[in-house]
């Protein structure tokens, strides 16, 4: 039983005008998200402060915003207006595929033909950037080439999926930490968003090596052995897959020039699977992502460091505690690939 309604908190009436005034429109997507139209991303001034701030603020409310642009814009459009957003500048950590252009360092380039761009990337819920003790604070995704047959990403509410909860749940994941298995970077299951002040849920099921739990009654800590991370994980996808009906998530598809930017703490998001599928069968798709700097680290409780080193012994006794690639494999039998 969930104790609360899933919310997801509609526009807010003053923040659509700042960007009315401004000659934007933002209109809500159901039921998370929001298009904006009339903001040109490529022109070279950043819109005014108190526009940026209320568009950051929805987005952080609801999850993410589609910039619809009349056309296709250049990449370093699409990297000037990442920079809008959280640490305002770019942080970059991943691969430079060779079809990416200028092998900009800045642009992670993702296709479903390896000769196009990465394949196979991000099939299981997660956040960009776990990795870092801050995490990104933001991520773009610009549609190069959406695949005639779709082929899309899920976003997930992450505040209202800790709604979704039960209050048992919400108790448990409350005193749960995870470490990132490529760095040992710590963080807690459940936050509070910096922004919408929305206790959040937050876990990558494609690079977890341990889950620790403080004890509710007394000081220590203990590692959730591997039939208890099991079950986490599980809870954590089906919390966020039910969102597909219970209004906190959306499958969505992105249409010709479409530019989308995400609040990376306020919505967890996958791949659609229809988006790893061959481009004989789908159409080619190629999509471009950016990645922001996070504002500050998204720090666990209780004391424990931002770090703890997996390659080492665990002072948390037995449990899973697993270093390197995915780390912990939850499910057999689905693809993990970051
Ligand atoms: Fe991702």
């Amino acid at each position: 039983m969930s104790t609360n309604q899933p919310y997801i908190a509609p526009l807010d009436p003053s923040r659509v005008a700042i960007i009315e005034k401004f000659g934007g429109k933002i209109i809500p997507l159901d039921p998370i998200g929001a298009e904006v139209h009339g903001i040109d991303l490529s022109s070279a001034d950043t819109p005014p402060p108190d526009v940026v701030e209320a568009l950051e603020h929805e987005m952080a409310n609801r999850g993410f915003l589609v910039f619809k642009n009349e056309k296709q814009l250049e990449a370093d459009d699409f990297l000037r207006a990442s920079c809008w957003w959280g640490g305002k500048q770019l942080h970059s950590t991943h691969g430079i595929h060779p079809a990416t252009p200028d092998r900009n360092r800045h642009i992670f380039r993702l296709s479903n033909d390896r000769r196009h761009g990465i394949p196979g990337v991000g099939p299981q819920w997660h956040n960009d950037g776990s990795f870092n003790t801050d995490t990104f604070s933001h991520s773009g995704y610009h549609i190069i080439r959406p695949a005639e047959k779709g082929g899309g990403t899920y976003f997930a509410h992450q505040g209202a999926a800790h709604d979704a909860l039960p209050e048992e749940r919400q108790e448990f994941w409350g005193r749960l930490s995870s470490v990132n298995s490529a760095s040992g970077a710590v963080h807690p299951v459940v936050h509070v968003h910096p922004i919408s002040g929305r206790k959040s849920i937050w876990l990558h099921l494609g690079m977890t090596g341990a889950v620790i739990e403080k004890l509710p009654d007394d000081d220590g800590f203990r590692l959730l052995d591997a039939e208890e991370m099991k079950q986490l994980c599980h809870e954590y996808n089906d919390i966020l897959n039910a969102g597909l009906e219970n209004g906190y998530a959306i499958a969505y598809e992105y249409q010709e020039n479409d530019c989308v930017f995400i609040d990376n703490l306020a919505v967890a998001h996958r791949a659609a699977p229809e988006a790893h599928l061959p481009p004989e069968e789908q159409g080619l798709r190629i999509m471009h992502r950016s990645t922001v700097r996070g504002v500050q680290d998204l720090a666990p409780d209780f004391d424990l460091p931002v770090y703890i080193n997996l390659n080492g012994p665990s002072p948390f006794g037995k449990g899973v505690w697993q270093a390197g690639g995915v780390g912990f494999r939850w499910d057999d039998g689905i693809p993990m690939q970051n």
